[in-house]
């Protein structure tokens, strides 16, 4: 795909705490590299007022404390807050549009004719189904109007639930934007190490004949974090993390890893296979879900806040910074084996991973080295940090015992020398300013997605006496987890808390 040689980005929500955090990082990385097209500017818009002038100055202050030290480089975040413009608008106001019209025309002058404006909604979730119908009406939407191919991406969570998501999907592609203008964006996706479990399952055929029900036990996907939720209380306390984690980043990585191989690997049959997962997974019945589902929120614990306390958050709010689930496939590849999926915020630890578990074998021939003897063989999928993938696998104990023990094979990312692990959002707006949909939800994989969460917020909702359990900030979890999977017969993998390439777990 060809780079267009020149583009205006207009992020909207400019002075949020996404744009902060992760966009101008990521189209930093993206100048420093060169990967941008070569005329290129980037209007930031939203409320608070700033010249020009004091909205690069408050970018460069963001860029020394987001951009990992390593990347930083005066001359180029010189060059880079040169690319940024400001406009203060309302984007909940219709008219204020009118005034970005000439806006983006003196920026088309600046930079030359431009051949693309691509729009990016940093925006509370609001605000999603206003602004394309906002920009239609005064013709920004299409590539007709002010000229130039338009394109517009849209962070999650995509809808509150499968009406709004419904309805919102009415507004972009039946009304205001075409399905190939729309990239609706999952950094999971993303990330390097989350592209590599394509490669790892489809790149080598030792993996395929033992991915099936015949040879798993269980799966296993955790994607926790340290930290509260920081200045996003607002947000936070109407989403919670169903529709902030599990819908979108937990159910990418369960297709991911549960998805039949793609006929080729374009943006048609790998987003057909996603859509296939999310189509199979098993529906979950009001009788289940108390069993199969918790929930939880985090107290306050030693120099930890409770979410109770936190900005923004209401102080009797049940909404869910915690939730571990038990998820089945409906599919003769999966049938009969449980996916266990959590996050959390506030645990003792940030790290994402997947651990596929095999059954074991038939019977024990020979005794174990100790007294724990996890026998089992685990492929261990690590996403961050420590990126790697471990094979676990029993091994005679050296000397005159026939004893086995669980030793790892171990392939470290940090192996392959310096190798540049792509920030996501990078990779991702490359992909959207080359036209490539491909690590980008589709309509029908969001609508399917929540068909299968709705009856879930649903059940919450018209069941307030289902609990909220608490775990103290900093510890795994609700004990309620520990006892969902172990009443299964599986049990959680906690990661240390001071993670090290050699030494990933406290126990296995
Ligand atoms: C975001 C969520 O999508 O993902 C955040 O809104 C969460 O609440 C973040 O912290 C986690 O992303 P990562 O890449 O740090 O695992």
């Amino acid at each position: 795909m060809d780079k267009p040689k020149s583009m205006v980005m207009v992020i909207i929500g400019a002075s949020g705490d996404l744009t902060r955090r992760k966009l101008m990082p990521a189209l930093y990385l993206l100048h420093k590299y060169k990967r941008l097209p070569e005329h290129f500017a980037i209007l930031g818009l939203s409320r608070t007022e700033f010249t020009d002038e004091g909205y690069r100055e408050r970018i460069r202050a963001q860029l020394l404390r987001y951009v990992k030290p390593e990347e930083l480089d005066e001359e180029q975040i010189h060059s880079f807050i040169r690319l940024l413009y400001y406009f203060s608008m309302d984007p909940a106001d219709p008219d204020a549009y009118l005034l970005l019209q000439p806006k983006l025309l003196e920026l088309d002058k600046i930079i030359g004719n431009c051949e693309h404006y691509l729009y990016y909604l940093a925006t509370p979730p609001s605000l999603y189904g206003l602004i394309p119908q906002h920009l239609k009406k005064v013709g920004l939407n299409l590539d007709k109007g002010i000229k130039g191919k338009k394109r517009i991406i849209v962070e999650k969570p995509f809808g509150y639930d499968l009406d709004t998501a419904l309805e919102l999907s009415n507004i972009y592609y039946k009304d205001a934007f075409r399905e190939d203008q729309i990239f609706r964006i999952d950094h999971y996706l993303g990330k390097e190490t989350v592209q590599n479990i394509l490669a790892l399952r489809f790149a080598n055929s030792i993996f395929e004949p033992v991915w099936n029900r015949n040879y798993i036990d269980y799966v296993e996907i955790t994607a926790v974090e340290n930290t509260g939720i920081e200045q996003r209380g607002g947000y936070f306390d109407e989403a919670g993390t169903l529709r902030d984690m599990v819908q979108n980043h937990l159910i990418q990585l369960v297709a991911i890893t549960a998805m039949e191989p793609p006929m080729a690997f374009n943006a048609n049959s790998f987003r057909d296979e996603v859509f296939r997962v999310y189509q199979s997974l098993t529906p979950l019945t009001e009788k289940d879900m108390p069993e199969n589902i918790i929930r939880g929120q985090y107290t306050a614990s030693e120099k930890k806040n409770g979410y109770r306390e936190e900005k923004d958050v209401n102080p009797l709010s049940r909404t869910e910074t915690f939730v571990a689930m038990k998820l089945g496939i409906s599919n003769w590849r999966w049938g009969g084996v449980p996916f266990y999926i959590r996050t959390g915020k506030q645990m003792p630890t940030k790290v994402s991973e997947i651990i596929v578990h095999f059954k074991p074998t038939p019977y024990p021939l020979f005794n174990c080295a100790g007294q724990t003897c996890p026998m089992a063989n685990k492929l261990i999928i690590r996403i961050q940090p420590n990126e790697g993938i471990v094979l676990k696998f029993g091994m005679k104990v050296p000397g005159k015992e026939f004893e086995v023990e669980q030793v790892s094979m171990d392939f470290s990312y940090s192996s392959l020398g310096k190798l540049f692990i792509e920030d996501a959002y990078a990779r991702l707006i490359e992909d959207c300013i080359l036209g490539d949909p491909t690590l980008f939800t589709r309509s029908d994989a969001v609508e399917a997605s929540w068909k299968f969460f709705t009856p879930v917020l649903n059940f919450w909702k018209e069941h307030p006496e289902i609990p909220v359990y608490g775990y103290p900030a900093g510890t795994w979890g609700p004990r309620e987890s520990d006892e969902m999977i172990s009443k299964q017969g599986a049990c959680w993998t906690n990661p240390c808390k001071n993670l090290t390439n050699t030494n990933l777990y406290c126990e296995l």
